[in-house]
C-alpha cells in the first residue's frame, strides 16, 4: 500500500523568557481600520489611494476578495491604490469569508453601488458565535431584499433609501457597513447607538473626502446624507492602537521601558490607565507613549466594553499581564461570548485562572514557565507571544499564521527591543 504522507511546513514563534524590552516600537497602520477603507473602494469607479497600510495577511485576504470583485489593486511598500472601475462579479465566495470575518464589509458598498451583493455568511469563529443579524437588519430596513440562501446573504434593492436605524448592540463593522450603504443612499440616514471607534472617524474621513456627506462620526449617533455619486480620494491610514497597546502592556510584563512611536495616545487612554493601576508608569510624549514596567505588577479589575472603554482586543493580552501580577484580579467580557481561547493555554503555562461565566479570576503566580502552545486566534496567540517573553525556559507558539493576521513583522519589532525571539518553521 503506497501511504502519501503530506509534509506541511507551517511557522512556529520561539521566545526565551526573562527579558526586559527597552527601547522604541514604531507602530504601523490600523489592520482595522484599513480594511473598510479598502471595501470603501467599492463605491467609486475612480481611484483610491491609501497610505500606511500595513502588511498582514488580513489586508492580502481583502486584496484578494475586492480582486474577486473587479478591483485592481496596486501595492507599493505600504501605498495602495485600489481601482473599481467597474463591478465584475458580486459575490464573496465562502473561501475568502471564512478567512476573515470582516469579508462582510463589502456587503454594504456593493449593494450600493452595484444594487446587488451575494455574500458567504461568515459562520462561527473561534470567539463566539458573532452574527450579522444587524448588517442585514439595517440594510432591510433601508429597503434592501435580503434571503439567505445555501449559506449566503442574497440582497438585492433598486437604490437604498435612507432610514432611522437604530443599532440594539453597538458593532463596529456593522456601523461601517451600513455607513458605505448609505453614503449612496437616496435621502438621509441616521444611525443610533453607532461604534464610536477610530476606526469608525476614519472610514468617515475617507467618505467625506470622497464627496460623501457625513455627520457625527465618533459620537453615538452619524447622520449620512446620500449623494449620487461618489470620487476618488488619497488617505492615510490611522495607527493601530490593538499593535501599539499590545507592546504596552509588554514593556509593563517585562519590566521593560518602550517608547510606542507614531501613535494617537488617545486611542489607548483607557489601556494606559489599567497599566497605571498596574503600578507601571505610562507617560505622553507627543505622538509617543512611554511605559516603565513596575517593579511589582499589582492586581486590577478589568471589564471590557465598547470605546472609549477597555477594547475587548486587548482582554487576552491584559490577562497575560495579570497572570504574574501579586494578587488576585478579575477581568469580565462584555463584548463577545466565549473570547477565552487564551485561558487553557495560559494555565499550560502556568498561570492559575479559573472561568465563570464571562468572567476570569486571575491569582498571579510568581512566574509563568515554557510550554508549547497553540494560538488560537488574532489577540490570543498575542497573548501567549506576551506570556512568552517573561516565561522562564522557551517557548514554542504554533498556528503562528493567526498572529500574522494583525501584528506586522512581530518578531523584528520584539528582537529590535531586547527579545530573544525567532520564527522556525514545523514540519508536520
Ligand atoms: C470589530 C473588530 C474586532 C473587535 C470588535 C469589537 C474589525 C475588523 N474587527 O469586530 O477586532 O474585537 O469590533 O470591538 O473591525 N453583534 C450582533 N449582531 C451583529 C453584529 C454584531 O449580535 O449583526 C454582536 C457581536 O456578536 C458582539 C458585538 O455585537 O457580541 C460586537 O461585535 P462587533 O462590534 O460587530 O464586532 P466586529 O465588527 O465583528
Amino acid at each position: 500500500m503506497n501511504i502519501h504522507l503530506e509534509v506541511r511546513r507551517v511557522d512556529k514563534i520561539v521566545i526565551e523568557g526573562g527579558r526586559p524590552l527597552k527601547g522604541h516600537v514604531k507602530i504601523g497602520g490600523s489592520k482595522n481600520a484599513t480594511l473598510p477603507l479598502m471595501a470603501a473602494s467599492l463605491l467609486t469607479e475612480d481611484k483610491i489611494v491609501l497610505t500606511n497600510v500595513p502588511k498582514l495577511y488580513d489586508v492580502a485576504t481583502m486584496t484578494r476578495l475586492l480582486g474577486v470583485l473587479g478591483v485592481q489593486t496596486t501595492t507599493i511598500l505600504g501605498r495602495v491604490a485600489l481601482l473599481a472601475k467597474k463591478i465584475k462579479r458580486h459575490e464573496a465566495p465562502y473561501d475568502l469569508v471564512r478567512k476573515m470575518r470582516a469579508s462582510i464589509l463589502v456587503l454594504g458598498p456593493l449593494l450600493a453601488r452595484n444594487g446587488v451583493a451575494r455574500v458567504s455568511l461568515p459562520g462561527g469563529c473561534a470567539i463566539g458565535a458573532r452574527p450579522i443579524d444587524l448588517h442585514i437588519k439595517a440594510l432591510e430596513e433601508m429597503g434592501a431584499n435580503i434571503k439567505l440562501e445555501e449559506g449566503y446573504v442574497e440582497a438585492s434593492c433598486e437604490r437604498l433609501k435612507g432610514a432611522h436605524i437604530n443599532f440594539s448592540t453597538v458593532t463596529v463593522t456593522g456601523t461601517e457597513n451600513i455607513m458605505m450603504a448609505a453614503v449612496l443612499a437616496q435621502g438621509t440616514t441616521v444611525l443610533e447607538n453607532a461604534a464610536r471607534e477610530p476606526e469608525i472617524v476614519d472610514l468617515a474621513d475617507l467618505l467625506i473626502k470622497m464627496g460623501a456627506r457625513i455627520q457625527g462620526a465618533g459620537t453615538d449617533v452619524i447622520t449620512i446624507e446620500g449623494v449620487d455619486k461618489l470620487h476618488g480620494a488619497t488617505h492615510r491610514v490611522i495607527c493601530d492602537r490593538i499593535e501599539a497597546g499590545t507592546y504596552m502592556i509588554a514593556a509593563a510584563m517585562t519590566r521593560g521601558d518602550l517608547t510606542i512611536d507614531d501613535i494617537e495616545p488617545k486611542f489607548v487612554e483607557a489601556l494606559g490607565k489599567k497599566l497605571q493601576e498596574a503600578g507601571a508608569r505610562v507617560e505622553v510624549i507627543g505622538r509617543s507613549v512611554r511605559v516603565q514596567g513596575p517593579k511589582k505588577i499589582l492586581p486590577t479589575r478589568v471589564m471590557t466594553e465598547p470605546y472609549p472603554g477597555f477594547a475587548t482586543d486587548f482582554q487576552a493580552q491584559f490577562m497575560a499581564l495579570m497572570t504574574i501580577a501579586e494578587g488576585i484580579s478579575t477581568i469580565t467580557e462584555t463584548i463577545f461570548e466565549n473570547r477565552y481561547m487564551h485561558v487553557p493555554e495560559l494555565m499550560r503555562m502556568g498561570a492559575d485562572l479559573k472561568v465563570e461565566g464571562n468572567t476570569v479570576t486571575v491569582h498571579g503566580v510568581e512566574r509563568l514557565q515554557s510550554a508549547p502552545v497553540m494560538a488560537s486566534d488574532l489577540r490570543a496567540s498575542a497573548s501567549l507571544v506576551l506570556a512568552g517573553l517573561v516565561a522562564k525556559g522557551v517557548t514554542d507558539i504554533h498556528r503562528v499564521y493567526h498572529i500574522d493576521r494583525g501584528y506586522e513583522s512581530i518578531e523584528k519589532k520584539l528582537r529590535k527591543v531586547g527579545a530573544r525571539v525567532k520564527r522556525a518553521r514545523v514540519r508536520y
